[in-house]
C-alpha cells in the first residue's frame, strides 16, 4: 500500500514545483470533510479556494453530473445544446444579468472581460485604436495568464514572465480619490475584487463602492468585478457587490459555479459590452459545454434551495466573533465576511505556517497567504458544532 510520502515523492519527482501544499495527500470528501490516504479526517478550511461551496461531492451535483455525463458531455459551440439556455435562463435570473458568457476557467472570464471592455471602449465609447486603458489595484489576484500577471503586483506571480501585456494602470485598492484621478479619456474598465482574497481577505472602507459606481458611470467607464472568489455566497450574499448595494457592469464568476466538481465560469454584463462581440471574435471548446451548463445549473439551485448563502451570513458572523474573542498575544488582526475569514499574525510571530502545521496536526487544513495570515474558508454547508470544533482547534494551537 502505497502511503503519503510515496505519492509526494512521486509529485515531487515528475511535476513542476508550481505549488507548495501541505504534506497531506486527501483520497476522499463529503461536506466540509476530508480524508486522507491514511484514514485521518480534516474539516476542510479552504474549500479550493472557494470553489467547493456547495461542499465536497455534493449528492445533487454529483447525480446531475453523471446524468449529464451519461447524456451528452460535450459538442462545442458549434452546435447548440440542451443546457446552454437553461443555464443562461437561470444565471440571468439568479444575478439580474443581461447577457451571459460562458467560459472554463476564472482566469479566462477575467481575461474575456478585458477583451470585451477594450472592443467595446474603441466601438462604443470612441477610444483611439490600441489606446484602452485599464485601471487595477495593487495586490490584486486575478489570475495566472501572461495579460493578467501583467498587471500583478506580486513579484512572485509576475518577475521574469515579460515582456508584458501594455494597457494597464494601477493604483491602490480601497482609494476611491485614486481611481478618479487615474481615469483618463481612454479608460475602459476598472477591473477590482470586492474583498482582495489572495492578498489576505482585504476588505476596503465601507462606502468605497458606492463612490467606485458613481466615478465609473460619470466617466463611461466599466465596472468590472471579480467575483470570482466573493460570489456564489462565499461572503454572505450571492455576490458581494449587494453589501454596497451597487451593481457592476461586468460581473465575473467562477469557481463554485462548478460546484466542486467541474471547471465553470462566466462573464455576466449588459447587452453593451458583452454585445460587441461577434462570431469568431471570442471562444473556447469547452466553454459552455452540456456536462459544464447541468453542474452549474445544480450547483446554483444547491446554494439557493439550501439556504447556504444565509448559512455563510450566519455562520459567518459568528466565527469572526469567536475569532476575535480568542485571547492570544500572535494575533494581529482578524477580519472576515460571511464565511471568508483571515487571521493575521504580528510579523514577529514567525509566520503563518507553523500555525496551518499546527492546525493540521489537529484535523483542520487551511492555508498560510503571504506569510502572516491564515485564510479560513469552510464550505458554506457548514454547521455551528463545526464551526465551534474548528474554533477549539484554533485556539488550542494559538494559545498553546
Ligand atoms: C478573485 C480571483 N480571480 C480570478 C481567479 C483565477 O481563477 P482560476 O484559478 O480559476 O483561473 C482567482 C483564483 O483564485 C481569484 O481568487
Amino acid at each position: 500500500m502505497p502511503r503519503s510520502a510515496d505519492f509526494i515523492e512521486i509529485e515531487s519527482r515528475l511535476g513542476a514545483h508550481n505549488y507548495k501544499p501541505l504534506g497531506v495527500v486527501l483520497t476522499r470528501g463529503q461536506g466540509v470533510w476530508v480524508e486522507d490516504i491514511e484514514g485521518r479526517r480534516y474539516l476542510d478550511c479552504l474549500s479550493a479556494y472557494s470553489a467547493v461551496n456547495q461542499g465536497h461531492c455534493h449528492p445533487r451535483i454529483l447525480k446531475a453530473l453523471t446524468e449529464q455525463a451519461g447524456r451528452l458531455t460535450l459538442t462545442s459551440r458549434a452546435f447548440h445544446n440542451d443546457q446552454l439556455a437553461l443555464f443562461y435562463e437561470e444565471l440571468a435570473t439568479l444575478t439580474g444579468s443581461h447577457k451571459v458568457l460562458p467560459m472554463n476557467s476564472g482566469a479566462e472570464a477575467v481575461e474575456t472581460a478585458i477583451k470585451a471592455v477594450r472592443k467595446w471602449g474603441y466601438e462604443v465609447k470612441g477610444v483611439p485604436a490600441g489606446q484602452a486603458e485599464v485601471i487595477v489595484c495593487a495586490d490584486n489576484f486575478h489570475g495566472r495568464t501572461l495579460s493578467i500577471v501583467s498587471f500583478s503586483t506580486d513579484e512572485e506571480a509576475r518577475g521574469n514572465f515579460g515582456p508584458y501585456t501594455p494597457g494597464f494602470r494601477i493604483i491602490p485598492f480601497g482609494d476611491a480619490d485614486a481611481l478618479e484621478a487615474a481615469i483618463t479619456p481612454n479608460t475602459v474598465g476598472f477591473l477590482v475584487e470586492p474583498i482582495q482574497g489572495e492578498a489576505g481577505v482585504i476588505i476596503p472602507p465601507t462606502g468605497y463602492f458606492k463612490r467606485v459606481r458613481e466615478i465609473c458611470t460619470r466617466h463611461n467607464v466599466t465596472l468590472i468585478l471579480d467575483e470570482i472568489q466573493t460570489g456564489l455566497g462565499r461572503t454572505g450574499k450571492l455576490l458581494a457587490e449587494e453589501h454596497e448595494g451597487i451593481e457592476a457592469d461586468v460581473t465575473l464568476i467562477g469557481k463554485a459555479l462548478g460546484g466542486g466538481f467541474y471547471p465553470v465560469s462566466a462573464v455576466l454584463s449588459n447587452t453593451a459590452v458583452l454585445g460587441t462581440l461577434k462570431p469568431g471574435q471570442h471562444g473556447s471548446t469547452f466553454g459552455g459545454n452540456p456536462l459544464a451548463c447541468a453542474v452549474a445549473r445544480e450547483a446554483m439551485k444547491v446554494l439557493v434551495e439550501e439556504g447556504l448563502i444565509e448559512n455563510s451570513a450566519r455562520l459567518g458572523e459568528y466565527f469572526l466573533e469567536e475569532l476575535r474573542g480568542i485571547r492570544s498575544n500572535v494575533i494581529q488582526e482578524v477580519r472576515g465576511r460571511g464565511l471568508m475569514l483571515a487571521i493575521q499574525f504580528h510579523p514577529e510571530a514567525g509566520g503563518a505556517r507553523q500555525y496551518v502545521e499546527a492546525l493540521r496536526q489537529r484535523g483542520l487544513l487551511a492555508k498560510d497567504t503571504h506569510e502572516h495570515t491564515i485564510r479560513l474558508a469552510p464550505p458554506l454547508v457548514i454547521k455551528q458544532d463545526e464551526v465551534d470544533w474548528a474554533l477549539e482547534q484554533i485556539e488550542a494551537v494559538l494559545t498553546e
